[in-house]
């Protein structure tokens, strides 16, 4: 069958191409999930003024991320809109040189070294949340950030800088919301044109590399490569079986890929967690009640998290309503089939963790926060490529036992402390910039828990 016969959602006032472009630039998350609705499996969908294939199925999503992942790429668009910032680090290199760096760095994410972070990583919950006391309203989602980056900075690059995280946050946010404020632009000033903007670009990018070098020179200085066992010094020592290295430029980009892919989204998960939390006084009384039972007041460490099921569950539960990556692109390097039709090569997909996540056909009240559908092996129903918060296949998240381990640590101290109330009347609102941010913040008000 060939491929035109996709359907395409007619765009408001009969306008396709221009109207469904408008849609998403409007309300990206609602008008995926109205044309999944309406228009079914695989759909024909013009973004950004370019034809893409939708994909909302989940044995049609794992064709793409496993079965025949051979024939994608990470697509043009996540290269243009990250491609600036992060260089050829693991995210979206490809081919021989991914397979190589994901050798190199993968060991440094082994469980056990994983679990060395541990004690780090709570360390970094008691200085930040050290002045935190009973009626203060915090923004949760900018504490998260700022926890997580202190989190990412120590047990990364083993430092921690003072002063400098908050600005590095600060830049990381100016350029995501830069890059992609230029790809949803139809008017595309070119990037040397020194536009105030363009200017501000430059000297962002430019502190955030001068701080990574820094870094890395600081590490090769000190000739403690293969002594430390923060992640960077792993990097910086790891050797391919041909004895080469990496070089300071994949250094620089493997950095810069792990600082921003491992500190965002674990915040964002985090933060959507306290919200759903607040939102939901049983299921949060449920969570204090486990922790009562296994922690009784002391600190978590790695051994108790599998005697915390519920904690598992609520993670799970808040990256299948708020997936931070929200959606994934790949482009195909050559011609292929899918669901009876032939696509050409250079054909761009998308999938989206938001629109399938909240399926019906997989998820019962899918909108629903429900924690217990993870327990008791009920999960073990849901059907490979419905829920995917982390990818699948061989471009899988490297980081996702570290994000699992920091989040539960993160849960389990704060929760056994305070309770997080939203202020009255404030609205909130998913923002779908590259990650699912939080559109007007998330003031909380914390209550101290006896
Ligand atoms: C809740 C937290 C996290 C979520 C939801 C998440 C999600 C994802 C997803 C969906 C992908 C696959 C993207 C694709 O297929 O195109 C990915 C890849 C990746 N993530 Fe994460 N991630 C999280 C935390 C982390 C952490 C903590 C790190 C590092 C410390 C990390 C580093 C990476 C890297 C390097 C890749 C690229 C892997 C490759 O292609 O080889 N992520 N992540």
């Amino acid at each position: 069958m060939p491929s035109t016969a996709i359907s395409r959602p007619p765009g408001p006032k009969g306008l396709p191409l221009l109207g469904m472009t408008f849609a998403i630039r409007r309300d990206a998350l609602g008008t995926l999930r109205q044309v999944a609705r309406e228009y079914g499996d695989i759909v024909r969908l013009p973004v950004a003024f370019q034809d893409r294939i939708f994909l909302n199925r989940p044995d049609l999503i794992e064709q793409i991320l496993v079965v025949q992942q051979a024939k994608f790429h990470k697509s043009e668009l996540t290269k243009r809109i990250v491609g600036r910032l992060l260089g050829q680090g693991l995210l979206i290199s490809e081919g021989e040189f991914w397979r190589r760096q994901r050798r190199l760095a993968q060991p440094a994410f082994h469980r056990n070294r994983i679990q060395e972070y541990a004690a780090t990583m709570v360390e970094s919950v008691e200085r930040h949340t050290r002045e935190w006391g009973e009626g203060d309203q915090r923004d949760m989602a900018r504490e998260m950030m700022a926890l997580t980056l202190d989190v990412a900075v120590r047990t990364l690059f083993g430092t921690s800088l003072p002063g400098e995280a908050q600005k590095v946050g600060h830049s990381m946010t100016f350029l995501m919301r830069y890059q992609l404020g230029r790809q949803r632009s139809p008017v595309r000033i070119p990037e040397s044109w020194p536009t105030p903007r363009n200017k501000r670009a430059n000297r962002e990018r430019e502190f955030l590399d001068s701080l990574v070098y820094h870094i890395i020179e600081e590490r090769r200085a000190k000739g403690d490569g293969n002594h430390g066992n923060d992640l960077l010094s792993l990097l910086v020592s790891a050797m391919d079986e041909d004895g080469t290295q990496m070089t300071p430029e994949q250094l620089r980009d493997e950095t810069m890929t792990l600082f921003l892919a491992g500190h965002e989204t674990t915040a964002l998960m985090l933060a959507w967690m306290w919200y759903l939390l607040g939102e939901n006084p049983a299921a949060e009384a449920r969570l204090h009640q486990e922790l009562r039972e296994v922690l009784g007041g002391r600190a978590p460490q790695v051994a108790d998290l599998t005697k915390l099921p519920f904690l598992q569950a609520v993670m799970n539960e808040t990256l299948r309503l708020y997936p931070p990556a929200y959606i994934t692109a790949r482009t195909s390097v050559e011609p292929f089939a899918l669901a009876g039709y032939e696509f050409e090569k250079g054909t761009t997909l998308l999938i989206s963790q938001w629109v399938t996540h909240r399926d019906p056909r997989y998820f019962e009240a899918p909108d629903e926060f429900r924690p217990e559908r993870w327990l008791n092996g009920a999960a073990s129903k849901i059907p490979a490529g419905a829920y995917f918060p982390f990818g699948d296949g061989p471009r899988r998240c490297i980081g996702q036992g570290f994000a699992l381990l920091e989040g539960a640590l993160v849960i389990a101290t704060l929760a056994e402390r305070y309770q997080f109330r939203l202020v009255p009347g404030h609205p909130v609102e998913p923002d779908p910039l590259i990650t699912l941010r939080f559109r007007h913040g998330l003031p909380m008000t914390l209550h101290a828990r006896k």
